[in-house]
């Protein structure tokens, strides 16, 4: 039953460094046409009740509050949906943050990355870590009790005792759910090239290593429970819309350069504006690419997806029994309660082993 949406926002105030989201800068009239469109899209299909609602980015928080309120206006949403908007420090105040709460938001990802101010300059961050902590409070004032945190680790030159600090204040403000990745050095970006410069360098594995397990057992020692390679929550607060992917559930995706999951077809949405509105006006959706899955694809997404779902993992088919003993056996599997899942040893070589079911 498909009861996600993933409505994506495809404007930054300014590109970050690392970054290569699909976003743009923008004017108020760009966004409000925007939004225009995006009621248009949700319009060309069913008229589906969601139990979970994603606004992603870019920065959704640049939007006005009534933009989001005449989309929150056009969809059905169950009583008990959870409805999360990622939002920057910097975009938002505490009214903004209680006009969305009123509206029936009811989860924020703020986008920290890290509390330390010389590498938020670093990253090409527009806020500082008290401007960051600022937001959290607004938002916790405003009357959100379910708040996510997104980090980053493995930053150029950072080392352990830095991880150590972002950790500490992280724990200080106990949200109920914080995400953590690993840097990735996206080609076309300013880091990339001063990668490629030799200005900045890959954080060592070891080290890499060495901060990942850190993370682990500290927010363990914190009451966080480890469920997903790079998110951490108290107990029921996991993220049940990012988890409906993880278990490789439909969800449908409007937005420029969105992606959705209906049936048997994965798409992705037009990633240039003219197109994206030149569909829509015609009546068409938006789709610029779609891959139809047999069953060997949904079996393969799915089994790809679950292990990364560390407390569920998977219960393989037939055909993928010994693939699933072979990596037992090296370790990299464990099994519990008649499913298997990554061990210690596969969560730090989670991508590998991941990749073994393609
Ligand atoms: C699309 S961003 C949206 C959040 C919001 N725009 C922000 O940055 O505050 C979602 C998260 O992806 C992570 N992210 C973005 N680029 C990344 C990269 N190159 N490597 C690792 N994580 C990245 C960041 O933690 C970011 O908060
Ligand atoms: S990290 Fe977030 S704020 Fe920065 S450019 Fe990417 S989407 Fe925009």
């Amino acid at each position: 039953m498909l009861d996600a949406l993933y409505i994506h926002i495809p404007f930054c105030v300014r590109k970050c460094n690392y970054c290569d989201f699909l976003s743009f800068s923008s004017d108020k009239d760009m966004r409000k046409k925007y939004v225009d469109y995006l009621i248009k899209e949700i319009k060309l299909y069913p008229k589906y009740t969601y139990n979970t609602v994603y606004f992603g980015g870019g920065t959704p928080s640049l939007l006005e509050y009534e933009d989001i309120k005449r989309i929150l206006d056009e969809i059905n949403i169950s009583s008990d949906a959870e409805v999360t908007i990622e939002v920057n420090p910097k975009t938002v105040d505490f009214d903004f943050l209680k006009s969305i709460r009123e509206i029936g938001i009811n989860r924020l990802s703020i986008g920290i990355q890290t509390f330390n101010n010389n590498m938020l300059k670093i990253l090409g961050r527009l806020h500082d870590s008290n401007e960051a902590i600022k937001t959290y409070k607004n938002a916790r004032n405003a009357g959100f009790n379910n708040i996510s945190l997104d980090l980053m680790f493995s930053l150029p030159n950072q080392t352990l005792e830095e991880v150590n600090q972002d950790l500490n204040q992280l724990f200080s403000l106990k949200p109920e759910h914080f995400s953590i990745y690993s840097l990735i050095w996206e080609e076309g970006t300013p880091f990339f090239k001063q990668l490629e410069q030799g200005i900045l360098k890959i954080t060592d594995n070891d080290l890499e290593a060495d901060m990942y397990e850190h993370i682990i057992s500290k927010a363990r020692q914190h009451g966080y429970e480890h469920y997903e390679i790079s998110n951490f929550c108290l107990p029921n607060f996991e993220a049940k819309h990012n988890s409906k992917y993880w278990e490789n559930k439909e969800y449908l995706g409007i937005g420029l350069g969105a992606s959705g999951y209906i049936g048997n077809l994965r798409y992705k949405n037009q990633m240039q504006f003219s197109k994206y509105y030149d569909n829509i006006d015609n009546g068409i959706l938006p789709i610029l690419e779609k891959e139809f899955l047999n069953k060997k694809d949904i079996e393969e997404y799915s089994y790809m997806l679950g292990l990364r779902l560390l407390k569920k993992g998977i219960h393989p088919g037939d055909e993928y029994i010994s693939k699933c003993l072979e990596l037992e056996k090296k370790g990299f599997l464990e099994k519990q309660d008649g499913a298997f899942i990554l061990s210690k040893k596969g969560i730090m070589f989670a991508n590998d082993v991941l990749t073994e079911f393609l």
